[in-house]
């Protein structure tokens, strides 16, 4: 019940009505003057929290300690729209770039866990928030992950080495085992074939440690939901001084093939939507580069 996981503490509320303006889902109204929980179905997005000026509600679902992180002092202070250096913003957003360079050193732990923290600062459908992390902390531990999507992608090549299987698969309308041996298959070759000579990993940049952003079953949104978060991540880790790669290859490994997933313990009900490189970068630009030409188009009514 809603009861129980909104708190308002009717001494303190004045009955200014901000609550019952901000609640997405009508949960909130006043009622004889004070806020009052009248209607089901709140999505606990805290809006109500956080918007009284006098302290009077609390949503006992949200957890106090995803807000407090080990490595930087965070502002509770909301900062409003406008109050910003856009300039700085798109400049950081410019210069995150995939890094694909990485020196020995680990990435802390607390880091790891404080970009976690940051993730979740994301939007997520209906806040629903059903996304999962895991943390690789270490070489070791991504260098065990690239062992297993390396034998997935081992697998894959020799399944698309079969011309006839290939051919046979289009002729029923399923191209995809052809598109693959058409687009990545060299490619990949040469990355297995350098991953179990020299132990050079393509894959993965070298890179000391990664996040697989992943989702529960029953979110309206998963991938959206965690793409979202990943992408705060990509930009809280620059901001700190590190350097990330999302590892498209490895997503379609663990969605593709349940053990690989399983081998860094995400349960089968969860889907996973991105995999973040992550470590100190041993790359220098000069400056920021552009993208391609995109022409946004208008509907007038
Ligand atoms: C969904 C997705 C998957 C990606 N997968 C890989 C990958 O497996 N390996 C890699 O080196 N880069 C990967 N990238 C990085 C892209 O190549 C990179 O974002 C793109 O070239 C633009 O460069 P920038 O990120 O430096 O701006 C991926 C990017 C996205 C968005």
């Amino acid at each position: 019940m809603e009861e129980n996981r909104i708190e308002i503490d009717r001494d303190l509320c004045t009955g200014c009505g901000l609550c019952e303006t901000v609640c997405p889902t009508g949960t909130i109204s006043i009622v004889e003057g004070k806020a009052t929980v009248s209607a089901g179905g709140s999505i606990l997005c805290g809006h109500c929290e956080a918007v009284c000026p006098q302290e009077a509600i609390r949503v006992t679902a949200i957890d106090e300690k995803m807000s407090r992180y080990e490595t930087f002092a965070a502002e509770k202070q909301w900062l409003p729209p406008g109050n910003y250096n856009t300039s700085l913003l798109v400049q950081l957003m410019a210069s995150c770039r995939s890094c694909r360079h990485f020196t020995d050193r680990a990435v802390e732990r607390a880091v790891l866990e404080d970009l976690v923290k940051i993730g979740i600062t994301a939007p997520s459908g209906t806040s629903c928030q059903f996304w999962t992390f895991t943390i690789l902390p270490t070489r070791k531990a991504v260098t065990a992950f690239a062992g297993h999507v390396a034998n997935f992608y081992s697998r894959l090549n020799a399944t698309a080495e079969k011309t006839l299987l290939r051919s046979f698969l289009k002729l029923i309308g399923k191209g995809e085992l052809d598109a693959y041996y058409r687009g990545y298959y060299r490619k990949v070759k040469e990355g297995l074939d350098e991953w179990h000579g020299s132990g050079k990993d393509r894959l993965f940049h070298g890179s000391t440690a990664a996040i697989v952003v992943g989702s529960k079953p029953g979110a309206s949104c998963p991938a959206e939901d965690a793409l979202l978060a990943t992408q705060n991540i990509l930009l809280a880790a620059y901001s700190m001084g590190l350097g990330s790669c999302l590892i498209g290859f490895a997503v379609v490994a663990m969605k593709r093939d349940p053990p690989v997933r399983r081998a860094i313990g995400i349960p089968a009900e969860e889907e996973v939507h991105a995999v973040i490189a992550l470590g100190y970068p041993d790359e220098v630009y000069q400056r920021v580069s552009g993208r391609k030409r995109v022409t946004p188009r208008y509907f007038e009514g």
